[in-house]
């Protein structure tokens, strides 16, 4: 369904309507990097929160919080196995200097060819990869004359291996700098701080800790909005068990993970696992939780079973003891960990694809249609509108009293302009659930009318009970 939509819609509609722009618009923009907007801020936290308290609070009593700093020491980087193995083969085009990875230029020839000759290509191609053989990856784009989509010319690098990571220096002379990389993942800052929240948070295996922030990746090819970002925020929790135990939190939290899914309200069949085949070096299982983006099913969120390799190789490349001393066995070890890794941005956009929804409102009198997104309301940048009916007679007076009430427990626009129709037409383009509009008739009888975003109905309901009823529809758990 959510392929039926339209992403140049969605994307225009972020735009026109204060959730997402181009990062430094102003300068024709920055490729993969975006910025949040009015709405886009508010939606993007309360997802946040929302994952926050279910990984949390919501937890029992086994799962606390994290915020390491983004830049950390760079031999982290080498133990994780990121400065040696997080790199994509990529070669250019002389002509059009355009940069391709190689698997995804090779794959797109492949797609063009009859089934049989594109599977033998790909089945070259995936062992040329395996032995990282870089001169045969390019001997086989030449042997098939596969062209640049630009130049159409056959004129290629050599194949380079380009890794992810932004680097930077840290120190104030140029000959005292150290070259410090900005994380591309926040688990690492989990990991190297495993004994510190383990020891004075006294926490006794199996237990977990949670992270948000954001990473930077060098993403080569960047596209689809904000999918694929070179700036973005990941939340991410790492779950330390005992070794020998982890197929089955593996199973627990995939299953975990997919019921905090479905209770954003969206339905099973937009999503689907994607389990792994072929395991990155630190993992004895994994899948990948994939929804139906307008451009298909992709991955939203990563579930692994990093088993102990990450503590581990801290604990080689630092010389200092990473082990728990679990005293329901009397042993000491480094725990195995389950990670449930996903990106914020990934779900904005997800409930974005899955709330916008173009109605054609048209009856036999007249032709009508509204942009709606009806988002869960828990998670709405707007949760009430209010909204007198007139800017005179005592009208606005009421309603900005309603808004004292009502401001301190949850984010209320208030508008005076505009018929109330067009009012109302704006709420649904921002995805707000709740209107109330204050009539002459509220001055009798402490009444208001409340418009439902997704019905469209409206019924009276008395003045005082507006901010409970709110509350109660847009509260979390
Ligand atoms: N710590 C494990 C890890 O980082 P990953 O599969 O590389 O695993 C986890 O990333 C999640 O982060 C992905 O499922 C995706 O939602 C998000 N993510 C990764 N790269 C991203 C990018 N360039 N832009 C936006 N989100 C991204």
């Amino acid at each position: 369904m959510a392929n039926e939509k339209n992403l140049q819609n969605i994307i225009a509609h972020c735009k026109e309507y204060g959730f997402v722009f181009p990062s430094s618009e102003i300068y024709d923009g920055l490729s993969a990097v975006y910025d949040y907007g009015q709405y886009g801020v508010e939606l993007k936290r309360n997802i946040r929160d929302y994952w926050w308290k279910s990984m949390t609070q919501m937890q029992d009593n086994n799962i606390v919080g994290l915020d390491a700093a983004i830049f950390m020491h760079p031999t982290v980087w080498k133990a994780s196995g990121h400065v040696d193995n997080f790199s994509d083969p990529m070669i250019d085009n002389k002509d059009s200097k355009k940069r391709y990875r190689v698997d995804h230029l090779i794959e797109g020839y492949a797609e063009t060819l009859d089934k049989e000759s594109g599977d033998a290509l790909l089945q070259q191609m995936d062992a040329l990869l395996a032995a990282n053989d870089f001169a045969g990856l390019k001997a086989l784009i030449e042997s098939n004359k596969i062209k640049c989509a630009i130049s159409g010319t056959c004129n290629w690098t050599d194949v380079r291996q380009f890794n992810l990571m932004f680097s930077t220096e840290m120190g104030s002379v140029a000959e005292d700098a150290n070259m410090v990389y900005l994380r591309p993942e926040t688990a690492q800052g989990i990991f190297v701080n495993f004994l510190n929240v383990q020891k004075t948070g006294r926490m006794k295996i199996p237990f977990g800790i949670a992270q948000t922030g954001k990473a930077f990746r060098n993403e080569i090819v960047a596209r689809g909005f904000i999918f694929r970002m070179r700036e973005f925020e990941q939340m991410e929790m790492q779950f330390f068990v005992r070794p020998g135990t982890q197929k089955e939190w593996y199973e627990y939290w995939k299953d975990a993970r997919m019921k905090w899914h479905l209770s954003l309200g969206i339905p099973a069949e937009h999503y689907r696992f994607h389990d792994h085949v072929k395991l990155a070096h630190y993992a004895d299982a994994a899948c990948d939780i994939e929804y139906d983006f307008p451009m298909g099913f992709k991955e939203v969120e990563g579930v692994h079973s990093r088993t102990d390799f990450d503590l581990k190789s801290h604990q080689e490349f630092s010389g200092k003891k990473l082990t728990y001393f679990d005293t329901e066995i009397n042993q000491h070890y480094i725990p195995y960990v389950i990670e449930t890794s996903i990106g914020l941005d990934r779900t904005v956009m997800m409930i974005l694809s899955e709330s916008y929804l173009e109605e054609d409102l048209s009856t036999a009198e007249k032709q009508d249609s509204r942009v709606v997104l009806k988002f869960p309301p828990m998670l709405a940048p707007i949760k009430l509108a209010i909204l007198p009916l007139l800017k005179k007679d005592g009208l606005p007076e009421i309603a900005k009293e309603l808004l004292n009430e009502c401001k301190p427990h949850f984010r209320c626009f208030y508008e005076e302009k505009d018929t109330i129709g067009k009012r109302y037409r704006r709420m649904d383009a921002i995805g707000t659930p709740f209107c109330v509009t204050i009539d002459h008739q509220t001055k009798e009888d402490h009444a208001v009318t409340i418009r439902y975003r997704d019905t469209m109905t409206q019924e009276r309901i008395p003045l005082s009970e507006v901010k409970n009823l709110v509350l109660e529809k847009t509260k979390m758990f």
